[in-house]
C-alpha cells in the first residue's frame, strides 16, 4: 500500500437501503468494495438499487457514464464471508439486532487479518458493547451514515471506550475520503443527530395527537416556515416509523427522559404495519 493507513479493500455487511448506499459511496471513492448479503436475491436487489442510482446520476449529469462503469467495476456482491478475507476495513450495516451484529462480526473475524478495522453503522446499539464482543475492541468504531447515503454529507464517528487513537484517526480519514463531512459523537444512544431529531419527530406526533394541526399543515409549516427539506411526518415515513420507534425506545431506556418516550400512536402504527414508504403506508400513502 502506498499509504499504509488507507484501506485498499472495503467489506460491507448488508446491502439494504443503508448498506447499498455505503457500498456505493466506497466504490465511487475508488475503493474495491465487496458487499455481503444473506442470499443472492438480496445481493441482486442491493446492486440493482446502486445501478439505478448511478444511472439516475448520469441522467442528471452528476457523473459520467465512465465514472458509473468504473464504480460498478469496483463493486462485487457475495453471500459468503470468505469473499471478505482481503478487506482492510469492514462496515456493518445489517438489521439493528445486537445478536445478529455480533454473529456477523464473529464470522468475519474467522476470515480477515488481525489488523482489519471494524466499523458499525448502527444508529442505536452501544458501540462499546459490540466492540467487546469481538477480539479487537481497540480496532472497533461506530461510523453512522444518513439516508440517502450518497446524498447526505454527514457521517458521525463514534469512539467506543476501547477504541484506540490510531483506529479513530484512520477511520476519520477514511470517512473524509468518501467526500463526507465528519463529526465525532459520544457512544450514547442517538449519538448527535438522532439525539436531537428523534424527540423532534416524537413531539410532532404528540402535537398532532393533541390537535395542533393536520399532518399536512405541520409538514407544510416546518418545510416553508423553517426551510427543512421535509416535514416531520414525511421524514418519519422516509426514515421508517418502526426505525424511529425502535431508536426512541432505546433512548428512553437509557436516559429515562420522557422526551424520548414514543407516543401511543407511533406504537400502534408499527403494530398496524404502517411503517412508512417501505410498506407503502405510513402517515401518508405511497
Ligand atoms: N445521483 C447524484 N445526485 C443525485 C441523485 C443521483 N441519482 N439523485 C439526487 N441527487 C442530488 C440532486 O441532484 C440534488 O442535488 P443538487 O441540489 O446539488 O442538484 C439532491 O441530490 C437532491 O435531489 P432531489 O432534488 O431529486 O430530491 P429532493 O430535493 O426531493 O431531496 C432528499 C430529497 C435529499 C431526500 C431531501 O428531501 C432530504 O434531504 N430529506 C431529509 C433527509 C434526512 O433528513 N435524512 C436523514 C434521516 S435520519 C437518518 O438517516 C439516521 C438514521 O439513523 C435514522
Amino acid at each position: 500500500m502506498a499509504d499504509e493507513s488507507r484501506p485498499e479493500v472495503v467489506g460491507v455487511l448488508g446491502c439494504g437501503l443503508m448498506g447499498s448506499g455505503i457500498a456505493q459511496v466506497c466504490a465511487q471513492a475508488g475503493y474495491r468494495t465487496i458487499v455481503r448479503e444473506v442470499d443472492q436475491a438480496a445481493v441482486n436487489a442491493g446492486l440493482t438499487r446502486i445501478e439505478r442510482f448511478l444511472a439516475n446520476g448520469v441522467t442528471r449529469e452528476k457523473l459520467t457514464r465512465a465514472e458509473r462503469d468504473a464504480t460498478m467495476g469496483r463493486l462485487a456482491g457475495t453471500t459468503s464471508f470468505d469473499a471478505l478475507a482481503e478487506s482492510d476495513l469492514i462496515i456493518e450495516a445489517i438489521i439493528e439486532q445486537v445478536d445478529a451484529k455480533r454473529a456477523v462480526f464473529a464470522a468475519v473475524e474467522e476470515v480477515v487479518g488481525p489488523d482489519t478495522l471494524f466499523c458499525s453503522n448502527t444508529s442505536s446499539v452501544c458501540i462499546t458493547e459490540l466492540a467487546a464482543s469481538t477480539t479487537r475492541p481497540d480496532k472497533f468504531i461506530g461510523l453512522h451514515f444518513f439516508n440517502p447515503v450518497p446524498i447526505m454529507s454527514l457521517v458521525e464517528v463514534i469512539r467506543g471506550l476501547s477504541t484506540v487513537d490510531t483506529t479513530y484517526q484512520r477511520v476519520l480519514k477514511f470517512a473524509q475520503s468518501l467526500g463526507k463531512q465528519t463529526v465525532t459523537a459520544p457512544d450514547r444512544p442517538g449519538f448527535i443527530v438522532n439525539r436531537l431529531l428523534v424527540p423532534y419527530l416524537l413531539s410532532a406526533v404528540r402535537a398532532v395527537e393533541s390537535g395542533c394541526g393536520t399532518l399536512e399543515d405541520v409538514d407544510t409549516a416546518m418545510t416553508l416556515g423553517c426551510g427543512h427539506p421535509m416535514g416531520p411526518f414525511a421524514l418519519l415515513d422516509f426514515v421508517g416509523v418502526d426505525t424511529t420507534y425502535y431508536i426512541a425506545n432505546i433512548m428512553h431506556e437509557e436516559f429515562r427522559d420522557p422526551a424520548y418516550a414514543p407516543p401511543p400512536l407511533l406504537k400502534r402504527m408499527v403494530l398496524a404495519g404502517r411503517l412508512g414508504r417501505k410498506s407503502g403506508h405510513g402517515f401518508y400513502e405511497y
